[in-house]
């Protein structure tokens, strides 16, 4: 590779035969010197590559860069060449975006091997910078005074501090328009770089890192202030070397990691708060839910026959794992609608979640964003949609088409601004089921005012309630809408772009039938857990015929029973791309809030990922028909 001298990406050092190359983007108001110290200190195979933002230095004649999307765009551009060595990028501050917005790009190419973050928040959340243009020069140099990035020296220096600030103020405006998805995604692992003294960012600010990538996220802590990488400590440069040749680096997290936790904290007599038996965690949860709550979230309808069968479904059917096909790493991630999921597991749409816990959807959402888990959000939810979509990550959101379509366009428009990537048109409950355990307690949470928040929110909504009607009674004729039919599909494919998934099919010529109008582009196989009408058949049971109906392309999704690491497996093998996990995340979210249901993903994604090791799975693409006993999946049955 040779560099000519007027490309704004540099190899200080430049190396014939580097082991890695480690791309470096600098902070906000910095050039590429920033990175010199560094460069020096790294070892011979390393061979670091800077990149010079326009309008400074060689670059000066140019105007800096509007957006972050522009720099990462000539960035991935001029990189694309220097791929030929495993290539990781090393964004310091504004940087760190600069750095993930070119890992996506590179990354439709081909990989990327690291993406170290320093001294930056998660590029989803708000970074709580000041707008510059608003403050006088001498707060802004008040500013990089605490922050401590300029020797004083400069800072005194007329001339110096005024281009300081003219970039400073122009870095920061991409800064503050930069706007990313809660969902976007690298493939490369990421470890965040963050100083004990930084003032600027803390370990529970940068955490949220861990929802932007399928394979894995640490960090490193370095010693000192905002400026720690940039500096001229030898243990950052060792750090990095080690991590960039792989020499004795520590194994990055995986979801297994959360066993060895628990192990290491035993050691000094720790247990878990909750059970790690997630087919356990139903009695727990109903030590603690009022014998209302118990009847709603617990109960089947009828006489609970499907509600067992759908557990019976998962245990009649045996994986036969296979040995020694080398799974030490496991790659856990799925692709649907061209969005990767860091696991094949979203979360089940679950109604009223506040007659679990007053935080309800909202300690959902946070929990499944920092496991990187997408929430399929309820119609039905307690908190609106708007404010879910606040704290989550991955969102997509389930519909109760309402009797009123001016009020269902309103829900999914709402929804579709709010980010919610896919639309999920439940249509097995165009009435509630027969359910005994709540008709004994004469108790509907709905009409207790759980989970009608979307609706007490949604301005057509309101702008049909009668002079002074009750919210509850209109909600009552409003919310379902018994009379849908196939011929109301197409008009939702009208008032909107997402995908749309039909959720509740079972019968095999119903999943054709969607595809063939060209209304839906997946469909979710479920029984509703067993809720709605009691003696259907198992989910798992038709998945087979469903996959065989739709075909290979079409993402179909699963749930009703799923409970363990081994289901996914089972549910994957028997033709499902996802599955959909419901009611132990509701038991865990009883028991402790967010931090339950944090524990509960956590303990399902360590059971997936284990059982992909223990069945000898490299990565989702392996769990194949074959990795269960025969009798297991017969021929799928002809419905005729
Ligand atoms: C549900 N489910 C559900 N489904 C849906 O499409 N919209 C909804 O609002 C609800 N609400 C709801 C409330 C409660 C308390 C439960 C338990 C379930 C069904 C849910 O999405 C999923 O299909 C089932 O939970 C799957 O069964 P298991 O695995 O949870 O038993
Ligand atoms: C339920 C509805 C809301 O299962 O889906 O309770």
């Amino acid at each position: 590779m040779t560099l000519t001298d007027n490309t704004p990406v540099r190899a200080p050092r430049p190396r014939r035969h580097p082991a890695a190359r480690l791309a470096c983007f600098p902070h906000a108001g910095a050039s590429a010197d920033a990175f010199t110290a560094l460069a020096a200190a790294l070892p011979e195979d390393v061979e670091v590559l800077t990149f010079q933002y326009p309008g400074r230095r060689e670059r000066r004649s140019e105007p800096c860069a509007a957006d972050i999307a522009d720099l990462a765009g000539e960035a991935a551009r001029l990189l694309a060449p220097y791929t030929d060595r495993p290539l990781s990028l090393l964004g310091h501050s504004m940087g760190a975006l600069v750095a993930f917005e070119t890992t996506r790009l590179l990354e439709q190419r081909g990989a990327v091997a690291r993406l170290f973050v320093s001294a930056a928040r998660p590029p989803s959340e708000d970074w709580g910078e000041r707008d510059l243009d608003a403050l006088d020069d001498a707060d802004v140099v008040a500013e990089l005074r605490r922050l401590g990035g300029v020797p004083e020296a400069l800072l005194r220096e007329e001339d110096v501090v005024a281009e300081i600030l003219r970039l400073l103020r122009a870095d920061h405006r991409a800064l503050r328009r930069y706007r990313c998805p809660p969902d976007a995604l690298v493939a490369a692992p990421v470890t965040v770089l963050l100083a004990d003294a930084d003032p600027k960012n803390t370990l529970e600010q940068t955490g949220g890192w861990a929802r932007h990538t399928t394979h894995g996220f640490d960090t490193e802590l370095l010693v000192g202030g905002h400026f720690a990488l940039t500096g001229r400590d030898p243990d950052v440069a060792r750090l990095l070397a080690d991590r960039l040749l792989e020499r004795g680096s520590a194994p990055m997290a995986t979801p297994a990691d959360a066993v060895r936790e628990i192990y290491l904290a035993g050691i000094g007599g720790g247990t878990p708060a909750l059970t790690t038996d997630l087919t356990a965690l139903e009695e727990q949860a109903r030590a603690v839910m009022t014998p209302a709550a118990v009847g709603y979230v617990l109960g089947d309808a009828g006489t609970g026959e499907t509600g067992r069968l759908n557990r019976r479904a998962y245990a009649r059917r045996h994986l036969v794992p296979r040995m020694l096909r080398g799974a030490a790493q496991r790659d856990l991630s799925v692709s649907l609608f061209g969005r990767t999921l860091s696991s094949p597991v979203l979360l089940a749409p679950i109604a009223a979640q506040t007659v679990a816990h007053p935080e309800g959807e909202l300690a959902t959402a946070r929990a499944a964003a920092e496991a990187g888990v997408p929430l399929v959000l309820s119609t039905g939810s307690s908190h609106s949609l708007e404010d879910v979509a606040a704290v989550a990550g991955p969102r997509w959101f389930q519909l109760y088409w309402p009797s009123d379509r001016a009020v269902a366009a309103s829900l999914v428009r709402r929804a579709e601004q709010s980010g919610y990537t896919a639309i999920v048109l439940t249509v097995d409950a165009p009435t509630f089921g027969y359910r005994p355990t709540d008709l004994d307690s004469g108790y509907l949470p709905f009409l207790h005012g759980h989970g009608i928040a979307n609706f007490t929110s949604d301005p057509v909504f309101l702008a049909g309630l009668p002079d002074g009607g009750s919210v509850l009674q209109h909600w009552a004729r409003v919310f379902a809408n018994p009379a849908l039919d196939w011929d109301d599909l197409p008009w939702l494919r009208t008032v909107t772009s997402l995908p749309i998934l039909l959720k509740g099919v079972l019968h095999p010529a119903d999943a054709r039938r969607a595809l063939d109008l060209e209304a839906v582009d997946g469909v979710i196989v479920s029984n509703h857990g067993g809720r709605q009408l009691d003696g259907t058949v198992a989910a798992l049971d038709v998945l087979p015929a469903v996959r065989a109906a739709v075909g290979n392309d079409v993402p179909v999704l699963v749930d009703s029973g799923v409970r363990t690491g081994s289901d996914v497996l089972k549910a994957l093998a028997l033709g499902a791309d996802a599955v959909l996990y419901g009611r132990p995340y509701l038991y865990g979210l009883a028991l402790d809030g967010q931090a339950g249901v944090a524990h509960v993903l956590r303990c399902l994604l360590a059971d997936l990922d284990l059982a992909m090791a223990l069945a000898g799975c490299r990565s989702t693409a392996d769990v194949t028909p074959d990795l269960l006993m025969p009798e297991a999946h017969p021929a799928p049955y002809d419905f005729g």
